[in-house]
């Protein structure tokens, strides 16, 4: 892609940055000039973010609570007729996915919202457009390339956090996911989502910092900032670009962690 596309991305991301003219690259969209006009303090900054694979980042391989289908349209199906929790009963429908089935990166978020229990889609709001203007500054997305899932599949009612046990039961349908993509690369956006993939209770600013695996696989594991969070706390669009900027080294290397 080329510098002035992307600097269009990240101005309606919100990010207004310096390019240096003579190096178009992707890295050429310097960060230290950003940090300092933002003013953000770099201890969470992408050069903290180091290949450390530790206990608190593998994820434990645990048996599914229940037998999902292992083909796309079993598990589609399953998904659509789920009662495995209460959430059931005060979704309108599930909200299964949405991307092509061989996507290279797949992209986990915390449960639909309002937006997405209505028209069955994940990340389609404000914070669903955000995500968009993020995923195309890096030349991805949902149309081509990106699979976006939930780690639950119905809207927590009120948007409160999903409960352990809705998470639970649901772990089998996103576990199933995974399998059936085989991302090269899975990015948690947020603490809920990033906790349930990761089996961990360790805290969003810990997590990201560091790349992890998932699964029997290894597929590598990024964390980054929920883009609702990134709506309410924009001064962070400053690391959420670093993490992106990762995001892309990473799936160009094509390296499986
Ligand atoms: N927030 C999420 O985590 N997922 C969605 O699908 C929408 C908003």
């Amino acid at each position: 892609m080329d510098a002035a596309k992307r600097q269009q991305y990240l101005k309606a991301m919100g990010i207004d940055l310096w390019i240096d003219r003579n190096k178009a690259s992707l890295d050429a969209v310097a960060s230290p000039t950003l940090q300092t006009r933002m003013d953000v303090s770099d201890h969470e900054s992408e050069s903290s973010i180091a290949p450390a694979e530790s206990a608190v980042s593998v994820a434990a391989a645990r048996a599914p609570l229940i037998d999902v289908p292992t083909d796309w349209t079993g598990l589609r199906a399953a998904v659509k007729d789920c009662k495995g929790c209460s959430l059931c009963e005060t979704r309108t429908q599930t909200v299964f996915g949405v991307g092509p089935e061989d996507a290279t990166l797949m992209v986990v978020g915390e449960g639909p919202g309002a937006d997405e229990d209505a028209c069955g889609e994940p990340f389609v709001g404000r914070a669903g457009k955000l995500l968009d203007l993020m995923l195309a500054s890096i030349g991805r997305s949902r149309l081509k390339n990106v699979f976006i899932a939930n780690v639950v599949k119905c809207r927590p009612p009120g948007n409160r956090d999903p409960q352990p046990r809705e998470l639970e039961a649901c772990r089998p349908y996103l576990e199933q996911q995974i399998k059936l993509i085989e991302p090269d690369l899975i990015v948690a956006l947020g603490r809920v989502a990033a906790q349930r993939l990761l089996a961990s209770d360790a805290p969003l600013s810990q997590l990201r910092k560091e790349k992890h695996v998932y699964g029997d696989a290894k597929t590598p594991v990024l964390v980054t900032y929920h883009p609702a969070y990134l709506l309410r706390s924009p001064r962070e669009k400053a690391k959420s670009w670093a993490d992106l900027k990762q995001v892309s080294r990473l799936l160009a290397s094509g390296s499986k962690a």
